[in-house]
This record gives C-alpha cells, sequence and structure tokens, in this order.
C-alpha cells in the first residue's frame, strides 16, 4: 500500500525587533560616510541593535513563541526546531537548545543551521523534508541573527549595512495540497573568502593575537558578493519556480534576501516583473542575514500583501556562497499574524543564565558609545505593519 502525500503548510509566522534605531544619521558620526551614499547605494535607512540583555536566542524566543500562537498550536506541539544563525550565543550548546526551553517545549530535536544569510532558506527546506517524509508534524523554523555584535565600527564597508532582529515560522504536516511547491538550494565554495569571519574557530582560535587584528569581525569583498547576488538570486529563484510547474509571473509576491535595494532591483530586472511583486523592508532593517526572509514574509502577511492561494517565493544569498529558493503556495489566515505578535512580549521570554559565570559587557565599545549619543530613541514597534511605524527623526520629536 503507497503511504498517504504529505505537504508542509506554513501555518505560523512570527518577528521581532528590538527597540533600539541606528540611523544612517548615527553612523555618520563614527565613520566617514553620509546619509545619501548609504540610501543611495544600498536602500538601508536605518537599523535595529540589540540591547545589553538581549541575545540571539532571546530574540529567537520572542518570534518563535509569535509564530506558535499564529499556528493555533502548543509550544510542545513542535517536533523538530532549526534555528538558521551565523551569530550564535555560543559556539555550543545550539543556540536551538536553548530556545527550545525557553518556549517551554518538552520534546523537540533542536539543532541550529550554518549557511549564513542563505540559512532560513536552508533551514525551511529541511524542515519540508522532515515533514514530507513523515519524520515531523509541526516544525518551528528560525532565523535570528545579533550582528552588531561583530562588526568593525572603523570600516564603513560592512558597519553601515546589518541589523539584529529574529522570524520564525511553523511548518504543520497536512493531506490537504499546500505549502512548498518546489526547493532549490546552491552552494558555490569559490566565493567561501568573499564573506567571512576569520578568527574564533579551528583554523584560527580566539587569542590576543586574532583580536588585536580584528580577524573576530566580518570581512567582505562587496563588489564581489553584489555580482554574485545580483547573478544568481533571479536563477536561483527560477530553478525553485520551474520545479513547482511554474513560471515567474505566477509568482504573486517574492521575499528576497534584504541586503540591498540594488540588488533586489536587478533580480525584478532578471524576472522581467515590476518592484510590487518584491517585497522591501531593508530600509527600516538593514541585512539582518539570516532573520532577513522571515522577518520580512510575517510582515507582508501582517500588512495584508499574501492572501490565501497566493504563491511565493523566498529566495536568499550569503556567505559560502550560498543561495536557496522555496516556492511556498500560502494557506494560512493572515490575520492570524497580528493576533499573534500581540500576545507576545520580549519580557515572557527568559533564556536560562550559566551557572557561576557573568559574561562580560557584549557591547562592542565604538557602538555603545555610539547609541548613548542617540538619545536612547526606543520604538516600541513590533507588531506594526510596514509604513505605519515612525522614522527615528519622528519618535525623537
Ligand atoms: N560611505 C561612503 N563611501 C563609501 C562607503 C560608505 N559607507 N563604503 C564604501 N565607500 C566608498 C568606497 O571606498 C569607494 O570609494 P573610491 O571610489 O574612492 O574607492 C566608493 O564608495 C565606491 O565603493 P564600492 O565598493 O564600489 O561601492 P558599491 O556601489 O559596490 O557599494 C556595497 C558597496 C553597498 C557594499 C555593495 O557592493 C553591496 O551591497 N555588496 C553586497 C554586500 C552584501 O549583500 N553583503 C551581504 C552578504 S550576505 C551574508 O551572508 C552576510
Amino acid at each position: 500500500m503507497s503511504q498517504p502525500v504529505r505537504y508542509a503548510h506554513l501555518t505560523g509566522w512570527g518577528r521581532y525587533a528590538p527597540s533600539q534605531v541606528l540611523t544612517n544619521a548615527d553612523l555618520e558620526r563614527m565613520v566617514d560616510t553620509s546619509d545619501e551614499w548609504i540610501v543611495t547605494r544600498t536602500g538601508i535607512r536605518e537599523r535595529r541593535v540589540a540591547a545589553a540583555h538581549e541575545t540571539t536566542a532571546s530574540m529567537a524566543a520572542v518570534a518563535s513563541l509569535r509564530a506558535i500562537r499564529t499556528a493555533g498550536i502548543d509550544p510542545d506541539d513542535i517536533d523538530l526546531i532549526l534555528l538558521a544563525t551565523l551569530t550564535p550565543d555560543y559556539w555550543m550548546p545550539s543556540t536551538a537548545a536553548l530556545v527550545k526551553e525557553a518556549i517551554g517545549n518538552t520534546k523537540a530535536a533542536a539543532m541550529d543551521v550554518a549557511a549564513a544569510c542563505s540559512g532560513f532558506v536552508y533551514a525551511y527546506s529541511t524542515a519540508h523534508a522532515y515533514i514530507t517524509a513523515g519524520l515531523a508534524t509541526h516544525v518551528l523554523v528560525i532565523g535570528a541573527e545579533l550582528l552588531t555584535r561583530f562588526l568593525d565600527y572603523s570600516d564603513r564597508n560592512t558597519c553601515i549595512l546589518f541589523g539584529d532582529g529574529a522570524g520564525a515560522v511553523v511548518l504543520s504536516a497536512s493531506d490537504e495540497p499546500g505549502g512548498g511547491l518546489g526547493i532549490e538550494l546552491t552552494t558555490e565554495p569559490q566565493g567561501a573568502y568573499m564573506i567571512w569571519l576569520p578568527a574564533g574557530g579551528a583554523k584560527s582560535p580566539p587569542s590576543t593575537e586574532t583580536i588585536a587584528r580584528g580577524e573576530h569581525y566580518i570581512r567582505m569583498e562587496g563588489k564581489e558578493t553584489y555580482r554574485f547576488a545580483t547573478r544568481t538570486l533571479a536563477t536561483t529563484a527560477l530553478a525553485a519556480i520551474r520545479k513547482a510547474g511554474l513560471e515567474a509571473s505566477d509568482i504573486d509576491l517574492f521575499i528576497p534576501h534584504q541586503a540591498n535595494i540594488r540588488i533586489i532591483e536587478a533580480v525584478a530586472k532578471g524576472l522581467d516583473l515590476p518592484m510590487e511583486r518584491m517585497f522591501v523592508n531593508l530600509d527600516r532593517y538593514g541585512n539582518t542575514s539570516a532573520a532577513s526572509v522571515p522577518i520580512a514574509l510575517a510582515e507582508a502577511a501582517n500588512a495584508g500583501r499574501i492572501k490565501v492561494g497566493d504563491t511565493v517565493v523566498i529566495v536568499a544569498f550569503g556567505a559560502g556562497f550560498t543561495s536557496g529558493a522555496v516556492v511556498i503556495r500560502w494557506t494560512g489566515d493572515p490575520a492570524r499574524g497580528i493576533a499573534g505578535d500581540a500576545a507576545v512580549q520580549p519580557e515572557d521570554v527568559v533564556i536560562r543564565a550559566p551557572v557561576d559565570w557573568d559574561s562580560v559587557d557584549p557591547i562592542p565599545p565604538a557602538l555603545a558609545a555610539l547609541m548613548a549619543t542617540t538619545g536612547g530613541v526606543d520604538i516600541p514597534l513590533d507588531d506594526v505593519a510596514p509604513g505605519d511605524q515612525p522614522t527615528h527623526q519622528e519618535a525623537s520629536t
């Protein structure tokens, strides 16, 4: 007797962004840059910065509980947790294990996924495979990053690009058609050293020398990365779309990795589609690496940009060089996401601290000094639709 076909529906989504905002004008006071240069070359206007008490795990747990509420299940219904990040709380244990405890789950297997900015798409594909193979019923897929602690604040090529945040989705088994329709993942290791963090791993363990050389910060060849992104995003998306038996024009909304508006414009051009089919929120968050796609997906759903029956493509590129795309037939009620967000507050989440150990101040001194001069503007906006939220300047007045 043949097994019944199982589909992996996207049933829950949630996001969390720290309330501290760092604008381009703030960065002008730290490095030789300008708001005009950053907006023209990247489209970014501001990004979020995690407070000292926040970690990748704490942000991930808030987004996860919101996604679980949106899905209408209990945390303990989750039987697999996959967390994509390049900024884990520790080398070990996995950040996924900390999140499992914080959300009150007792039965899930939990692991981290390392594919840089493509990490969430890779984790989503893995969750899809587990569910359709009958190995899991509800999988929590998270993208979470705390990049502002890994940036060289004297390097204007990188420190203007990145921000912090987390997004999560729940995939659930169903015998009704829907969910993932086509998947494409690629890895091109010839680009391995175009974006990398040299020290801290086994090849170059942390030492006073590696720190003196600034090798604990992200390094990037911007131009080569840009070339790779513009080449790969459209072709990766198209490969996934063709596997789903569709054409680019059949896709209602693309959720691309939010790295640079010019890269997203190139994708739209490459697919011969108008920019209205591309969801963009990088102006307010910058590049949040593995968190960028799930934050954008949750925002797009809550803002009414996705309807039941729509076909959506998530597509990302990143260090490795990796890229990935998934075509998704949307079945979740978009109204559930706003209620899910409202039901969970950051204070609801506690990440258990280690016994007899205090970490040093986690904020890089240059960033701490800059944040102290921004007037401490906090924007409590975690669940506001795009366009509704005040900018840093408005909030200060
Ligand atoms: N402010 C002002 N000037 C700057 C800045 C800055 N922040 N940064 C660079 N410049 C200068 C350069 O020094 C250069 O000056 P020069 O002409 O006198 O030499 C000039 O501006 C042009 O620099 P380019 O590097 O050519 O600028 P470009 O248009 O390529 O934009 C950028 C740079 C934004 C980094 C772009 O290349 C890019 O977005 N690349 C992709 C990066 C990316 O997406 N990374 C994420 C990867 S995902 C992951 O896995 C982490």
